[in-house]
Parts: C-alpha cells; structure tokens; sequence
C-alpha cells in the first residue's frame, strides 16, 4: 500500500466520484463529508478509510493481521501456486469416472456421451460438502463446457455430431461425491451409494409462486410443474437443513430457433426472451439438434423452465431436485443463506448481466431445527435492492401493487419486474456472501464495459451510480451493506465499498482501485467470494489475464483474501493459464480448503493439471498446510 500511495483512490477521492464536488466546495467541506459518511455508518469501516485515517489497529496487529501465510506474487505459470508452508493435491478432474464400471478418461477422444455421464462433469463451480451418517459428500456444479476442449471434433467452437453433442450436455449439471482422506489424500469413493450425476435430463420439480402457470406448461409438461434438468449452474449456497442450492445462470445460452431467419426481428424470439439474451442462435453447444425442447421456435416456453435456483438433496440420490421459483427468474450467480434472528430464512442473490440487479429473498416461515423445511424456499417475498448515493439503500418488494405484474409472473420475468420498481443497475453482480461474524453482507461486481455507455437489455439507465462508481469498470469491485439493526428483514441497509480493484502501475485516477489496492496485491474481475469460520473473505478471480495493457503486471486469475476489518488483502493462490479459479470451501476439520479450477486453457494454452501435451481439464484441488494446521 505504502508504494502506491500516491497512485490509490482515497477515500475523499472515491467520496467526491460518488458525490460530485460542487463547483464551490472546499477540501475541508470534502473532507467533513468524508468523515460524516463514516459517522453515518455506524462503525462501519468505509472503503480505504483504514490507510486515509493512518490506521487504528495496533502496530503488532498491523503488522501480521489475521493472515495465517505470506503473499505471493502473481504468476503466468501453468500451475497452481501457493505460499509456502501450503501443498496442493489435485482431487478430481473433468472426466474422472465416478463408478468402477466407468470408463478412465481417454485423452484421444476426450470421452463419449455414456463415459461422460458415469464421471465427473465438466468446468467446476460452486461447491459445498455436507457430513452425512459418517460419510462427507461433497456436491459440485459443472457449469458448462469449453467446446474445443471437450471435443476434439469441434468445429469453430461448435459441437458437432449426435455423440459429441450428448456428451456435452451430459458434462454439465452437478455431481455429488462421496470423498475421503485416504493413503494421505481427499479422493473420491467411487460406488459410493450417495455419487450421483445430476445432468440436463434429470426429473426436476417446478414448485413456489410460478410453478403452473400458463408460461411454465409445454407440450411434454401440460402442467407446468415438472422439467427435465439443470444446466449451467454457476455458484452455490447451502441451507441450513443441509441441502444445496445449484445456481441457474447463462441458461439462455443452449436455446435456439428453427425459425428461417430473414430479418432483424424473428417472430419466434419475444421481447421477454431478448431481456433474457435468448435468441436464435445457440452458443455452440448444439443442444437443439439433439433435443427438441431447445428449439424455441417449436416450444417457446422452454426457456421459462430455467434460470432459477434448484434445491438438492444430496444425502438421497433418489431425491427429486426442486426449482424453487419463489427466488425469482434470472441469471442467478449463487445464493447466500442467513437464518435471521427471527428465524426467518434470508437468500441473497445476483443477477449477472450488465445492469442487472441484487435481490433479497425472505421466507414467511421461520427455520427450525427437525421442522419441515418445504415452504421456506417456496412462500416468501422477493426483493430488490436500490442503492442510494448517500451510502444507504432500501429493499423493494416485487409485489403485484409495485410492479403491476402478477405474483407468478414476477417469478418468471423477474427481470421486468425489478425494472418497474427502479432497482439500481449493478455491474454484474456475481458471488453474494455473508459474513458469519458481523450482519453484513457482500457481492462481487466483477466488472461492467457498458458502465455510463449503453443500457441494460431492458432499457434501464446505466449511469454511473454509488456503488458502481466508474465507466467503462474493466476492474471491477465489490459492494458490502449492513442491514438496518443487523436486521436481514428490515427495509433498508447502509452500504460501502470493500474495494475497488484496478491497476495502480498502469493508472493514477478512479481505475488505479481503491487505496487497500496495490502494486504487490492487484487483480482484476473478482467474481468468487466466500467467509471462511475466522471472518476472513476469500475473493476469487474471473477476468483478464492477458498480463498487458491495463492488465499489465496482473498474471492468471487468482484467490485473495481480506480482512473485512482493516480491508487489508492479500494473494493466496493463482492458477495455471487461462483458468478462472472458482468455488470454495472447507472440509469440517477445516484443515483442507477445496478449490475449483475451472477451464485451464480455454483459448487452447494449458495443460494443467496432467503436463505434457494433455488435454487441459478442469479439476478441484485439495489445498492443506504441510504442518497440517488450519486453513481457515
Ligand atoms: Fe458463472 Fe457469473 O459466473
Ligand atoms: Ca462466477
Ligand atoms: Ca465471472
């Protein structure tokens, strides 16, 4: 911090981008806003307000933080690098056969259809275990395929063949493993009764405010309450009667239409499918020539059956997954889950698409341990999140009176709805996590290029606004708010910035990041985020790493952590090339952090984690201390 000084945005600098000076005002008024911004936060310690104010911990404390390792440096190996003192084991990997009587992953091929839907799926993502009758499962989603990595026959990007198709699809969806330290390593126990792949053709269940409407009925579900499938789940959550909650993100992304298109406008694309991104064109997965229902020109209201939050039971493999509309319609990130004091159940999620929003879900039940747990995710009150500049912000119920829609299509055309009301355009929100140590809450906004230049896909202003303070945001950053009286329910929320990612040797304005950014710890295009149990945030990256130009000095995507406290971060991990490292968590004994490593070599240049000349492959890594001590 100490080298950059000069080259980070203050907090009287960020305050002033927020709240333009007015042409009269004078340092000292800038400054005695800057301070009453801090006094109305209540104890909040607002963004860069640790370095601007010379600091308030202790010098010992100061020195060594909470941090258990030394920084590392950035890195354009293909590998995965950590501080010393730390190892990494690599525990499964795209491909891996799930069951004894399944195929080894064939580097020639890269697999079938029928191998792949015995193993491991594809791109790692959100992840979580869950300690089950003496046994940990571990349940991962497979967000979605690389194309030209998954098939040595794709041509352009595009799948080709009716095998090479069906094996994509079947790489997607979640796995649920059984794993184990065994022989000195976390592996997986293939045959255990609990491994289950769950793919774009499981039986799901449509349930809450939507499930049998006129928009969810298709000609193989008159009903409107049961589909087949998940399919890029992106983050995760888990509740607190263990079940996990898989992600429905870029679903928009597998549809396509048969429509002869001639002109601008295809009848078969609705304007509700364009605020969704659906159009007629897939994006290379080919799922269409394969399966009917991807073909919107034939079954319009496919794509109404996706883009939710599916809740899993992974101790019962023959459980039934549920779609839980009641969480709304939209390209969901992940879903972070409080139990309020109340013991009213709170998710909060995002909406990843430039300009679109935060949403907050609240259960009218309570939580309560052995109670049933089938309406707290399915009777409840969607909201979402306007963001004032003034550093507070309330949360708008999406209801009939506010948006003039009705209540299940709100839970469809979510979107739409949190349009009428005015929410506050964000720039891509991505990871939502909670703090277990103080109500606050925070979520990566990884980056926005359309930032104060175009509108959202529905028309919605994007200017710059308070918590996405920058045009043109090629850097990113991450917004933190604490409820009203610590109150998750309550209507309203004060919020800051945690950081502003930029790169402080490239830039001395705005995008050289917030003053807890420098030259020793700076990255671009945080999108990961989860607490770990000392109150530590731990950032995963998703951005550029081409290393030049605004990127410069910047390596591969990487893991950091921060303490929310001083806002002090430092760089724990990065990964081998072109990866976005993704998807966290802790076995119970917290002596192993699991990370995902998602598509090593996307534009063709690694070969992580086999060496040689082998097909990259997306795998989550074991990280331990060698003196077997905690990792968070
Ligand atoms: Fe799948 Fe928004 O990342
Ligand atoms: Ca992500
Ligand atoms: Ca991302």
């Amino acid at each position: 911090m100490k080298d950059n000084e000069n080259h980070t945005l203050s907090f009287d600098e960020f305050d002033e981008m927020v709240n333009p000076r007015p042409e009269e005002c004078d340092f000292d008024r800038i400054v005695e806003s800057a301070l009453s911004r801090r006094g109305f936060l209540g104890g909040v310690m607002a963004f860069g307000s640790f370095a601007a104010l010379g600091g308030s911990l202790t010098s010992a404390e100061a020195a060594s933080g909470r941090f258990a390792f030394d920084q590392i440096g950035t890195s354009t190996a293909d590998d995965v690098i950590v501080p010393s003192g730390y190892k990494v084991d690599v525990m499964m990997r795209w491909g891996d056969p799930m069951w004894s009587d399944g195929a080894e992953f064939d580097e020639a091929t890269r697999g079938t259809a029928a191998s792949q839907e015995r193993s491991f799926g594809d791109n790692t993502d959100g992840m979580d275990v869950f300690p089950h009758d003496g046994k940990l499962l571990l349940v991962v989603n497979n967000e979605y395929t690389n194309r030209s990595i998954i098939s040595a026959k794709a041509e352009d990007g595009r799948l080709v063949g009716e095998d090479e198709i069906a094996k994509g699809m079947m790489a997607h969806g979640v796995s649920v493993v059984e794993i184990a330290f065994v022989d000195g390593k976390w592996q997986m126990v293939k045959d255990s009764p609990y491994n289950r792949r769950i793919t774009p053709k499981t039986e799901m269940d449509l349930t809450g405010p939507a499930a049998g409407h006129d928009l969810l009925k298709t000609d193989a579900d008159p009903t409107g309450t049961k589909t087949l499938g998940t399919w890029n789940n992106c983050g995760n959550g888990t509740t607190p009667w263990g079940t996990y909650l898989a992600c429905e993100e870029n679903f928009n992304g597998y549809f396509s239409s048969s429509e002869d298109v001639k002109d601008d406008n295809p009848k078969s694309i609705t304007p509700a499918m364009k605020r969704y991104g659906v159009n007629t064109e897939d994006w290379g997965y080919s799922w269409a020539e394969i399966d009917e229902r991807f073909d919107v020109a034939k079954h319009p209201n496919e794509p109404n059956r996706a883009g939710y939050v599916v809740e899993i039971d992974p101790t019962d493999p023959n459980s039934t997954p549920k779609k839980r509309t009641a969480l709304g319609r939209f390209k969901h990130e992940n879903a972070a889950t409080v139990v309020n004091n109340d013991g009213r159940v709170v998710v909060y999620m995002g909406d990843d698409e430039r300009g679109e929003f935060v949403y907050r879900y609240v259960s009218n039940g309570v939580y309560a341990p052995g109670a049933p747990t089938d309406d707290l995710l399915s009777d409840g009150v969607l909201y979402v999140a306007k963001f004032s500049d003034n550093g507070t912000g309330a949360w708008v119920a999406l209801t009939p009176e506010t948006t003039g829609m009705d209540h299940a299509e709100i839970h469809i055309h979510t979107r739409q709805a949190a349009s009428a009301v005015g929410a506050t355009t964000m720039d891509r929100p991505e990871w939502v996590a909670a703090n277990p140590k103080a109500p606050e809450v925070y979520c990566c906004l990884t980056n926005n290029k359309n930032r104060g230049v175009k509108p959202n896909a529905g028309g919605d202003d994007t200017a710059v606004n308070g918590p996405n303070p920058r045009e043109k945001n090629n850097y990113g950053q991450i917004v933190r708010w604490r409820p009203d009286s610590g109150d998750h329910t309550a209507p309203g929320f004060t919020w800051d910035l945690y950081v502003l990612a930029g790169n402080p040797t490239v830039h001395s304005d705005a995008y050289a990041g917030s003053s807890n950014v420098n030259a020793d710890n700076m990255f671009n295009s945080p999108d990961g985020l989860a607490f770990d149990s000392n109150g530590l945030v731990w950032i995963q990256t998703d951005g550029s790493y081409k290393n030049e130009g605004d990127f410069a000095g910047q390596g591969n995507n990487q893991m950091l952590a921060g303490d929310p406290v001083t806002g002090e971060i430092r760089r724990f991990m990065v990964g081998p090339n072109e990866c976005e490292i993704t998807g966290l968590t802790w076995s119970p004994d917290r002596r192993t952090m699991f990370v995902g490593i998602q598509h090593p070599g996307e534009r063709g240049n690694s070969h992580w984690p086999g060496g040689g000349d082998s097909v990259p492959r997306s795998a989550i890594i074991a990280v331990t201390r060698e003196d077997g001590g905690l990792v968070g």
